[in-house]
């Protein structure tokens, strides 16, 4: 388990109850930011994976899915600015990996930006690996988006790297403190 400035983050399913300090993190980080009211029919809906980080009873970061079918469509992970690289992100990909395989997903995907190097280096340690470009993806700025996939994430050899990268944040318990 990690730790923001000595205290134990959980991972809890994102509820209304968060959207206040959400939002004002997702206006900090997105150029276009979800409306309150896109974010309460999203939590509504079946077949999402919501979850948040709390650490000391403030939200540190949220990420989100879309199960279809076989695959978990990765939304959106967050981590306030001034808690990143604390493994916010890294806690937050294990749980909703876990999820996913939990529901019947045997594949992760997701779009991030090209420009979104930090992004890119977390989702390859989840075995996500580069497969395309969608072309000019993102507004504003027209972005292209790479298109990353992760196969068999419901083989033991998956298992072994969600149990990797787990004992590495446990090794870092302490860390913020
Ligand atoms: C991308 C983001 C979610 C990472 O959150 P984080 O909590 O800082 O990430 P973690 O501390 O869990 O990082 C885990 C690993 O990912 C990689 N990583 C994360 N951020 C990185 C960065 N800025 N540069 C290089 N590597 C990075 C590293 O391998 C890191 O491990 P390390 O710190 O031991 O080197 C965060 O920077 C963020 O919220 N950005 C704005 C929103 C966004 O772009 N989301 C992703 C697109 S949907």
């Amino acid at each position: 388990m990690s730790a923001v400035d000595g205290h134990e983050i959980a991972v809890v399913d994102l509820t209304l109850a968060h959207l206040r300090p959400l939002m004002r993190i997702d206006a900090l980080v997105y150029p276009q930011p979800w409306s309150r009211r896109l974010w309460k029919a999203e939590l509504g809906r079946d077949n999402r994976i919501y979850l948040a980080a709390v650490a000391g009873g403030q939200l540190v970061g949220y990420a989100g899915a879309l199960l279809m079918i076989d695959d978990a469509h990765v939304t959106t992970v967050v981590t306030a600015p001034e808690q990143q690289r604390r493994g916010i992100a890294a806690l937050l990909m294990v749980e909703l990996a876990e999820r996913a395989i939990a529901a019947g997903a045997t594949a992760l995907t997701l779009e991030v930006r090209v420009s979104n190097e930090g992004a890119q280096a977390l989702y390859r340690r989840f075995g996500l690996a580069p497969v395309g470009v969608r072309r000019g993806y993102y507004e504003p700025g027209n972005e292209d988006a790479l298109v990353m996939w992760a196969h068999d994430i419901d083989s033991a050899d998956y298992r072994s790297r969600l149990d990797a990268i787990g004992a590495d944040l446990a090794s870092r318990a302490g860390v913020g403190t």
